[in-house]
């Protein structure tokens, strides 16, 4: 089995990390190809609850390599303070590798987004204030910190000092904030150096030596592709490729050894921060879902705007990740609905969508065309195969196939590793 890529296909928090978790004793090594902290992956295994952000969720897993590719930004307070909580829990870290090309966060790209975001005021993205897009900013603009520069002090001085000589005005001239000192910088990230050193490789040599043992390898997105910054609602997206695209830029592994791209959607519809989303329900509906969907953020605490599913993104998901499986999740939130509306086209300005239109512009004025199922009142929580939900739900599932135009291969009935109906083998 070679790589296999896993993207979420809607706006987020689909559940990837529990779909993650779920291979896991199965593969070799997970990576994370993009992103960083924004991220927060909730997994929970027996009466344990763990919430992982920077670290790919296969670090769970006993014998799985997890790797932060080349494509992560990384803050290293955070990345430190993940691997001691999870060691004082008794998980062993021993075994993450770190690219020696991804970036840093430098503590100014925290200022930086948080001031950016109060500057634009409505204009405001809704970021997660994490640093992750001046991280990415910084990267495409060469003036990014990575990895291998902790181990050049000389060289990473120079980098630093060249970075803040223009961030440097525009956070005193523009945002009226203080300079930001050099040496402070350099010392805080030499801080973690040492400790990082025996962790980081040339993560995509690594990789494609496990590929040519034979060996299986996840590829894991954070975000999903609604907040890819090509191919989502931008610009409310976040600063990476989330699609299965960014899958080989963040790992370097080339396209040719990608066999399988599993999709993870949720039987509704959540998304964090500003940006359009035509399903949204404002109305107690939307709150209906959130309290028994336990909506809220995992990284900020912020409420999850919630809305029915739509088979209209889902479908572009299909297509601009050429999934091969979907992994729908979350459908035991719908238990106790008489009826559950599906957005099947949008309506702009009077003329229908079938895809998602062309412009942002016309985006943001689609209003749902929806299709309504009837819903179902029987626990599905411990149903472990199709036949075992009522026909209501497995009809629901089976008309959302049909919809995507791919096939769902398992579905998730509760947040444990145990509570997933399996259609079909995952890693045939
Ligand atoms: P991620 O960012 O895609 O990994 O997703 P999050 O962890 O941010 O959000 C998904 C939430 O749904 C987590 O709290 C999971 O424990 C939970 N979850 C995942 N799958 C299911 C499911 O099938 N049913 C229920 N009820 N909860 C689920
Ligand atoms: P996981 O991996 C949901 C959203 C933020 C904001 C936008 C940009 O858990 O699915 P950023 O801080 O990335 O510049 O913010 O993207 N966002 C997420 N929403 N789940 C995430 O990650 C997200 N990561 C970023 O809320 O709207
Ligand atoms: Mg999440």
């Amino acid at each position: 089995m070679p790589a296999i890529v896993l993207v979420g296909a809607q706006w987020g928090d689909e559940g990837k990390g529990k779909a993650t978790d779920l291979l896991g004793s199965r593969v070799d090594a997970v990576v994370k190809f993009n992103g960083g902290n924004n991220a927060g992956h909730t997994i929970v295994i027996g009466d344990e609850k763990y919430a992982l952000h920077l670290l790919p969720s296969g670090i769970l897993t006993p014998g799985c390599v997890p790797i932060i590719g080349n494509g992560v930004v990384i803050d290293l307070g955070v990345l430190f303070e993940e691997i001691d909580g999870l060691r004082a829990r008794g998980v062993d870290t021993s075994s993450l590798v770190v690219s020696a090309s991804a970036h840093l966060i430098p503590s100014y790209n925290r200022t930086l987004d948080k001031v950016t975001e109060r500057f634009l005021g409505s204009r405001r993205i809704g970021t997660t204030g994490r640093g992750i897009g001046p991280a990415y900013a910084d990267k495409m603009a060469r003036v990014g910190i990575r990895v291998q520069d902790l181990f050049d002090e000389e060289g990473l001085r120079a980098k630093v000092a060249g970075a803040l000589t223009l961030k440097n005005q525009v956070l005193v001239k523009i945002y009226n904030r203080r300079a930001v000192d050099v040496d402070e910088v350099v010392d805080e990230l030499l801080a973690h150096a040492d400790r990082l050193r025996p962790m980081v490789a040339d993560t995509s040599l690594l990789l494609e030596r496990m590929l040519d043992e034979g060996r299986t390898v996840v590829l894991e997105a954070g975000q999903a592709t609604l907040l890819d910054v090509d191919h989502g609602t931008y610009p409310f997206v976040t600063s990476s490729n989330a699609t299965a695209g960014g899958a080989c830029t963040g790992s370097g592994i080339p396209p040719t050894r990608i066999s399988a791209v599993i999709a993870i959607a949720k039987a509704y519809t959540t998304r964090v921060g500003e940006g359009p989303f035509p399903t949204e329900l404002l109305d107690e509906q939307g709150e209906r879902l959130r309290s028994v969907g336990a909506e809220y953020g995992t990284t900020t605490g912020r409420p999850r705007r919630c809305g029915w599913f739509d088979a209209v993104i889902a479908r572009y998901a299909a297509r601009v990740n050429g999934v091969t499986d979907f992994v729908l999740t979350k459908l035991d939130v719908l238990t106790g609905l008489d009826e559950i509306p599906v957005c099947v086209a949008y309506d702009v300005d009077g003329v229908r969508h079938d895809e998602i239109p062309m412009t942002q512009r016309e985006f943001a004025r689609a209003t749902p065309i929806y299709e309504t199922f009837p819903g179902w009142d029987e626990d599905i929580s411990s149903a472990t195969t199709l036949n075992d939900l009522p026909k209501n739900a497995r009809q629901y599932v089976e008309t959302l196939e049909e919809m995507i135009k791919a096939p769902i291969s398992a579905v998730g009935v509760g947040p444990e590793r145990e509570a997933t109906v399996t259609v079909r083998d995952l890693l045939r």
